[in-house]
């Protein structure tokens, strides 16, 4: 067993963090507060190759393993989780299922253009009536020959506007259950898509979730991705994988929550002494730091399992449970750490606590989570 990061891990750990704090960092407070999108950073970001991290060269991704993804997904985290789940979405939800189970024509099409930002992706599986239990699609895609026509709706879609791309779950065969359901290419170009207007969030505020609405979408049946009726196992299998990004994102965000924490007690004075040396605020550090540490095995250990070629269905989801727990936990401490400070937006720890939620929330929210460990454990 080797701990030790490989100098290309150090090199690209090293650009993401410095990618964060000269683009990401100014403006981020505004970006929250107006609920802007970081536009011109997002490109940048394609520049450098972080929206398409693991994807192939040859179809112009970065080619690099998961510990990478992980090593990037903190970084960026730590400063804007509003840009790294975009960045998430982008990597693990789009350009992985594309380049694991699309066919040549659709990775020609779209690959190298997502995988470089030139346009960016969303994911469709959630519905108002179909979220943690997904096999409940309404959206339909019937069998037209050679088309398919899709009606319905889908919520809370990250990079619901700024996407070009989007992969949508759309049931075609009702009697089947969850094996009539497919994976549909769709273009915002399309007759019959409508973008519903942005949530007002909590918090990753600069990124952008709107619902989509899809009346009488003509869908051509190259765009289908996998086998008629592979689409649930298809979201399923990509799930999989962005539950190791959003466990990073988590991770960012406590790391974050956590170096300003540390930071500010070591300068902060209170009864004669810096805050650091009151025990009450020692031990908050260190419960931080030790959880911390753990959140980021546990995410190191889902992405080595990724690139070994093992099953991370369980890895994966432990990573997500725990790092966004530790992210929550540790960003309510941050504030408590900051007193009063906490409370507002130049110290960023608010920001941080109100980030940290979603992480227990999307791609599976925490009890979804412990049923994937449950079934796992049980049937091993
Ligand atoms: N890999 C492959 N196939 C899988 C699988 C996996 N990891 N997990 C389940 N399946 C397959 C099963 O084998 C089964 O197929 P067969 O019957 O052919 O064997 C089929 O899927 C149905 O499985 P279950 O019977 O286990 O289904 P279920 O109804 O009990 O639900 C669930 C399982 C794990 C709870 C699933 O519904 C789930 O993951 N729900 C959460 C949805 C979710 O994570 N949404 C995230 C949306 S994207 C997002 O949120 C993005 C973002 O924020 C940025
Ligand atoms: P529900 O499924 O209604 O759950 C409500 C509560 O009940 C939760 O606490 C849940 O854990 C609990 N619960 C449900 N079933 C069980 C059970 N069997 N056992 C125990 N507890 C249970 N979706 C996409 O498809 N693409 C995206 O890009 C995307 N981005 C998102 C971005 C944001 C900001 C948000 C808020 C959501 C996003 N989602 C996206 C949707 C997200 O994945 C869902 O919100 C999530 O899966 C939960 O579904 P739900 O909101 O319908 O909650």
């Amino acid at each position: 067993m080797d701990f030790k990061l490989t100098e290309e891990h150090l090199m690209i750990q090293k650009a993401a963090r410095d990618f964060a704090q000269a683009e990401l960092l100014p403006g981020v407070i505004e970006r929250d507060e107006k609920q802007i999108f970081p536009t011109e950073q997002i490109k940048k970001m394609g520049e450098l190759g972080f929206l398409g991290m693991m994807v192939d060269p040859k179809y112009g991704g970065s080619g690099l393993d998961t510990i990478s993804y992980v090593l990037a997904m903190e970084e960026i985290s730590k400063v804007d989780a509003s840009a790294s789940v975009v960045m998430s979405v982008n990597n693990s939800l789009v350009c992985w299922g594309l380049q694991t189970f699309g066919s040549e024509e659709q990775k020609e099409k779209y690959l190298s253009r997502l995988a470089t930002g030139e346009i960016i992706g969303a994911f469709c599986l959630s519905e108002p009536e179909a979220g943690s239990d997904a096999t409940s699609q309404r959206t339909t895609a019937i069998d037209m020959g050679d088309h398919y026509i899709v009606n319905g709706t889908k919520n809370w879609i990250t990079n619901g506007s700024t996407a070009d791309f989007y992969i949508v779950i759309a049931q075609t065969d009702v009697d089947k259950k969850h094996r009539g359901i497919n994976a549909l290419i769709l273009e915002k170009t399309m007759p019959g898509f409508e973008i519903g207007p942005k949530e007002q969030k909590l918090g990753i505020r600069g990124s952008d979730t709107h619902s989509l609405m899809f009346t009488d979408v003509k869908v051509p049946k190259e765009n289908r991705i996998g086998e008629d009726g592979f689409g649930f196992k298809f979201a399923m299998k990509t799930l999989a994988g962005g539950r190791i990004g959003i466990a990073s994102q988590a991770l960012g965000i406590a790391s974050g929550a956590y170096e300003l924490a540390l930071k500010y007690s070591k300068e902060r004075k209170a009864f004669g002494t810096e805050i650091c040396n009151h025990q009450a605020i020692a031990f908050k550090l260190a419960d931080m730091a030790v959880n911390i540490e753990a959140a980021r095995h546990l995410c190191m250990k889902a992405a080595w399992d990724k690139d070994n070629h093992n099953n991370y269905d369980l890895s994966g989801a432990m990573a997500k449970l725990f790092a966004s727990q530790v992210a929550m936990d540790t960003a309510v401490e941050a504030v408590q750490i900051h007193g009063g400070n906490g409370y507002v937006k130049e110290y960023h720890v608010e920001r941080f606590m109100r980030d940290a939620k979603i992480t227990q929330i999307y791609e599976g929210t925490s009890e979804i989570q412990k049923i994937v460990i449950s079934r796992s454990i049980i049937s091993q």
